[in-house]
């Protein structure tokens, strides 16, 4: 058995509630050891992907298997009830014990699973150190910050080693700055009990900087599955490259290697691959704003509408006459022109990725 043999497979699941498809014939992989993240918008079928896997819900076709802890021959995961799978779902809405303190709260789920006093001890012990909660172990949820609650739901997974941890939205609960904490944390945590985690999310930062790799999902089916770099630079389609990451989409026509939009042609990466309606992905970090000299021959015109410091870094918007959308062009500093500046914008066309328009 090598470690290339999937952890999970997922094949052909379909799953429809009356005439809403939840999930349209979702395929996917997930390596062991990994950190999967699947994301999607509102109502994409994140959730019922999770539930079907850890048993809540049957889906109306498909497959999915794991690999056993001993054996080397996947097993039908479909064919056992909830409680016999070796996964564990945190729900979208983690409910801890109120009358119960830390130490409890993680120990429950370990209390009928028939293990010795001794070794629920000594893994909740583990557990809560872990989760750095150790000086918590005796008080009750509602004397704990938020990110502290998250910590106790997560011990409370954790310390039932499941094989694949399920994770409904872990950190929506959170305010912004304790988020971000929690993002890192939830990455270190990972690591270290070499536990696989699919974490789902509607939110794409959260996705790119936690996840190994990521599904990206939009109305029930995977629109690509991929590292978030090769996501971001190569997305597979317009959804995706619209979902991920900031950007401007110029809507045009290739033709025999050539993109045409809004009355004048513009250099990209791959025109020779695609035919027809066309979008051209234009990333902020691409884009360069020069003073509107005749002699730099920009690739378009326009004149700044916004610009935005966000401390380290800045974004300057421009309108273009003619282009339904205006451009985003970030860079390093403060900004170095004003609103109502007209200034030049120009790529470098191996930077903009040109994609299909699908009829
Ligand atoms: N039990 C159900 N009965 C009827 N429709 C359902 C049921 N569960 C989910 N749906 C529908 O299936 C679709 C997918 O729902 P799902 O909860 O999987 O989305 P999601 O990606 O998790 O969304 P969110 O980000 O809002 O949590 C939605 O259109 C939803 O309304
Ligand atoms: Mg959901």
């Amino acid at each position: 058995m090598t470690l290339e043999t999937p952890l999970l497979s997922i094949s052909g699941v379909s799953k429809a509630y009356g005439d809403v498809v939840a999930l349209d014939n979702v395929s996917l992989d997930i390596r062991q050891n990994e950190f999967f993240a699947l994301l999607g918008p509102s109502g994409c079928g994140k959730t019922t992907l999770l539930r079907s896997i850890a048993g809540f819900e049957d889906p109306d076709a498909g497959t999915i298997t794991i690999l056993g802890s001993e054996s080397t021959t996947p097993i039908n995961l479909l064919s056992l009830p909830p409680n016999k799978r070796p996964v564990n779902l945190m729900f979208q809405s983690y409910a801890l014990f109120p009358h119960m303190n830390v130490r409890k709260n993680i120990m429950y789920g370990l209390q009928r699973e028939g293990l010795s006093k001794e070794e629920i001890a000594q893994r909740v012990d583990e557990v809560l150190i872990t989760t750095g909660l150790t000086d918590k172990a005796a008080v009750r949820p509602a004397q704990l910050s938020g990110g502290q609650r998250q910590r106790v739901a997560l011990a409370r997974a954790i310390v039932k080693r499941p094989r694949l941890l399920l994770l409904d939205e872990p950190l929506s609960a959170l305010d912004r700055k304790v988020r971000a904490e929690m993002q890192i944390e939830l990455k270190r945590l990972q690591h270290e009990v070499g536990i696989t985690f699919v974490v789902v999310t509607h939110d794409q930062e959260e996705a790119m900087s936690m996840a190994d790799r990521i599904a990206v999902m939009h109305e029930g089916r995977v629109q690509q599955i991929a590292d978030p770099v090769t996501l971001y630079a190569q997305p597979a389609n317009v959804f995706v490259a619209d979902f991920i990451g900031s950007g401007s989409l110029l809507h045009g026509v290739a033709n025999q290697g050539s993109f045409s939009a809004y009355g004048s042609t513009f250099p990209c990466h791959n025109p020779d691959q695609i035919a027809g309606d066309a979008v051209l992905v234009l990333r902020p970090e691409e884009v360069r704003i020069t003073a509107a000299a005749p002699t730099d021959n920009p690739l378009m015109v326009g004149s700044i509408i916004e610009t935005h410091f966000y401390g380290g870094s800045s974004s300057t918007t421009v309108r273009v006459a003619g282009v339904d959308h205006p451009i985003v062009a970030s860079h390093p500093g403060a900004p170095q022109y004003i609103v109502g500046d007209q200034v030049g914008l120009s790529w470098n066309p191996q930077s903009a990725v040109l994609l299909q328009v699908q009829p």
